[in-house]
């Protein structure tokens, strides 16, 4: 790991959920690991009253209950902790910042270098810019200024195509960088590592070889407090538009020419942008909006998502989907990739199932199965094969065996400190300037384009189903598979285990 040259960081939104339950622990991790830079502070902006101590001593109330939480190293960290409290939608606020940021600069004497966190909620993803643009604090004459997004980058098409272009106005593509935390999985990453330095797969890595494809993305809990802000957003948005297209390019993208943010942001976006269109009448056959049920299992009552706070009571939100995509290129010509995503399903999965074709000609007289490549991103990572062998004894009786890799082997020998989160991984980078684990504005607006037509059916009250909570999504997603000759895969928490039914 590379510790970032001096630089800063602002976050916008400092008093919210999303700093105190992510980025402060990320960074705290990175300072007691010595992975922050040696000169440096973070200056916290929100709206909320706080001034630096009392703002600190909410982060220690909040960081001191994590785990691996050093109250000395935590003392220290705090120090390079400030505060600010300005209206982040009103531009003359920003004068306060400014001078604020000028003071620091000055105390720490270091180099302009900053990195602007918007950990705010998507309304203020033109404003900020635009006002930190007014008063100079894009200005790189002095250091490098760089911003960072979440999700949701846009709410369709159109609405991308505008915060692109507002974006653009005040900052360089090169200054952008779009989190999806996805990326910053170690499991994902190891899929380009799995794929490109392995010369046994990816000769098999084509339609020739391969019968289908499954991605999962799967979890158990449903909206969890988030009802309000899940409702307007719904599965497509929240899962499939960013994190399970992100997967799949990974899984689908050319090699690329060298291991750095170009060329392997290039291949992913040629394949996003290679993703057959859906037409009206596709999404109407190809595609499965469910919503989840009421369902009482072991005697425990798990709501109907209408019933969750903040869920307006007729909501025609998807809680699930189902699907099945063609990309449209050489390499994957034909191939169906059945892609789900789903709240309250049996159990918390990402994964991707990659199905060979059968052998040509059943030499043994049944029907053997076919190889499957089953890449497990979370929970229980790892990588389980299976293939067929005989079964000792006279004649040629055939079984279906399995060989797995479980990623924790590789943690022990790393040991645990050196594996970072994802949040860890990506400050690390963006204070770095590596964005190769970051979504370019291609690539997403691909990802925008390729739903937007659901979105229209959305709109337009296409079918959704209901399915009991605890279930594998709406029996439709079934049929989906079936119409095709095949099933989903059931997978358990246990990678090499099958058939999870419990939630
Ligand atoms: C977030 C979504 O982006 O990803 C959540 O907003 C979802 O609804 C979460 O639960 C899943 O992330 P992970 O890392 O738990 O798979």
């Amino acid at each position: 790991m590379v510790v970032p040259d001096n630089s800063n960081i602002v976050i916008f939104g400092a008093s919210g959920d999303l700093t105190f339950r992510k980025l402060m622990p990320a960074l705290y991790h990175l300072y007691a690991s010595k992975q922050l830079p040696d000169c440096f502070f973070i200056l916290g902006v929100s709206r909320s009253k706080y001034s630096d101590e009392q703002y600190r001593q909410k982060l220690v109330q909040s960081l001191g209950k994590g785990d691996r939480v050093d109250d000395s190293v935590l003392n220290q960290f705090i120090q390079h902790i400030y505060y600010v409290s300005i209206d982040t939608s009103s531009m003359p606020a920003y004068a306060e910042l400014k001078s604020r940021l000028d003071a620091l600069y000055t105390q720490y004497d270091t180099p302009h270098n900053t990195l602007f966190y918007l950990a705010t909620p998507p309304s203020l993803f033109e404003v900020i810019p635009q006002c930190l643009a007014a008063h100079q604090l894009n200005n790189e004459a002095q250091g490098w200024k760089r911003i960072v997004l979440e999700k949701p980058i846009g709410y369709d098409l159109q609405s991308a195509l505008d915060l692109d272009k507002s974006l653009h106005q005040f900052f360089d593509e090169q200054q952008i960088y779009r989190i999806d935390h996805y990326l910053g999985k170690e499991t994902v990453q190891n899929l380009l590592v799995f794929r490109f330095a392995n010369g046994m797969f990816e000769p098999l890595w084509t339609r020739n070889y391969i019968d289908y494809i499954e991605i999962t993305g799967a979890e158990a809990l449903g909206v969890e407090g988030r009802g309000g802000y899940y409702d307007g957003s719904g599965a497509l948005r929240d899962m499939l538009q960013n994190h399970l297209l992100q997967v799949l390019a990974m899984m689908a993208m050319e090699p690329p020419v060298e291991i750095n943010a170009d060329s392997i942001r290039n291949e992913v976006a040629k394949v996003l942008k290679s993703l057959q269109p859906l037409s009206a009448e596709d999404v109407k056959n190809e595609v499965v909006l469910g919503q989840y049920t009421e369902s009482e299992i072991q005697d425990e009552l798990f709501l109907a998502y209408r019933n969750e706070a903040g869920v307006k009571a007729d909501s025609r939100t998807e809680t699930y989907i189902g699907m099945r995509l063609f990309i449209n290129n050489w390499r994957w010509n034909g191939v169906p990739f059945y892609i789900r995503t789903g709240k309250r399903l049996p159990t918390r999965i990402t994964e991707v199932v990659i199905h060979f074709h059968k052998t040509p000609h059943p030499v043994f007289g049944v029907d053997a199965p076919a190889n499957k490549l089953v890449i497990r991103i979370q929970p229980d990572e790892g990588i389980v094969t299976n293939f067929v062998l005989k079964k000792p004894g006279a004649g040629f009786e055939t079984k279906e065996v399995s060989m797995d890799f479980k990623y924790q082997y590789l943690e022990s020998e790393e040991g645990e400190d050196k594996l970072l989160s994802a949040y860890e991984r990506l400050l690390l980078d963006a204070l770095n300037g590596d964005a190769t684990l970051f979504a370019r504005t291609d690539a997403v607006l691909s990802c925008w384009k390729f739903v937007q037509p659901i979105l229209d059916y959305k709109h337009q009250s296409g079918s959704l189903y209901g399915y009991a909570s605890g279930t594998w999504g709406p029996t439709q997603a079934d049929e989906l598979l079936a119409k095709d000759g095949r099933t989903w895969r059931r997978p358990c928490e246990n990678l090499t285990n099958t058939n999870c039914t419990e939630l």
